[in-house]
């Protein structure tokens, strides 16, 4: 969508903050030994108290309120009987709606302590999606996320998964404009213009180049198999830059 006005950005931001809030939420309950199922249904009981509506499975009939991704799944993990583990990396991406805005957000979590190059690769997952963010503005290139993000990525050695790409979000979870690269792409020469709300949402990884779908229909795989780490917000574009609405309040 384009915000043209205030109360659509009230609107937006008010949707922003429950996403944010409730996938911070279920990160704090993280236990060991906790099946996804569980840690999804606290999300689930914290859209309702809100008055929000999942996005994932209101949308496109998803079989969960969050998607919750554990190590060698890297998105759109369902919500099911696997028990999550001290040293897991557990991706949480929450999109939801109220009063017509949608929201989306995620970020990969660290069950415990994990290994030195794991924790680099978090730390650098939510840097390469700033990085991203800082690309966002009225008049600026689209492929400017990309080429920013691939900079990054080659000069620290990691590798993209690029059939994953950012959205147009904001009056539906996914919409205009669509197919928005977090890698580098040549010929996209769309501009964003003020008021624009997209996803940035780079998957940052250690030899992953792209994600391949599971028999589940849903579950998606990292091909080479490497860790993979995403890290999303929602945002505006304006002349003064981004306005990132997913943030917790
Ligand atoms: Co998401
Ligand atoms: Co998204």
């Amino acid at each position: 969508m384009t915000i043209t006005q205030q109360d659509e950005l009230d609107g937006l931001k008010d949707i922003g903050r429950i996403v944010a809030n409730t996938m911070a939420a279920m990160a704090k309950a993280m236990e060991p030994g906790m099946s996804t199922r569980d840690l999804d249904e606290i999300g689930d009981r914290l859209l309702e108290q809100e008055g929000a509506v999942s996005a994932p499975r209101a949308s496109y009939g998803f079989p969960g309120a969050t998607c919750i991704s554990v190590n060698e799944e890297i998105a759109h993990g369902i919500p099911g009987d696997r028990r999550i583990a001290a040293g897991d990396l557990v991706n949480i991406d929450v999109s939801a709606s109220k009063n017509g805005y949608f929201a989306d957000t995620g970020a990969t979590f660290r069950l415990g302590s994990v290994p030195p190059e794991l924790d680099r690769l978090c730390r650098d997952g939510k840097r390469a999606m700033q990085i991203g963010i800082a690309q966002v503005g009225h008049g600026k290139p689209l492929a400017g996320i990309g080429a920013a993000i691939g900079k990054f990525a080659a000069a620290r050695g990691y590798t993209l998964i690029r059939n994953l790409a950012s959205h147009g979000v904001g009056r539906a979870l996914h919409e205009f404009p669509d197919e928005i690269a977090t890698w580098p792409v040549r010929g996209d020469k769309r501009r964003m213009h003020n008021g624009l709300v997209l996803t940035v949402e780079p998957f940052l990884s250690m030899g992953g180049n792209w994600a391949t779908e599971a028999e589940d229909g849903w579950t998606l795989y990292s091909t080479p198999a490497a860790p993979v780490v995403q890290y999303e917000h929602t945002v505006v574009a304006t002349k003064h830059g981004p306005i990132i609405v997913t943030l917790p309040g």
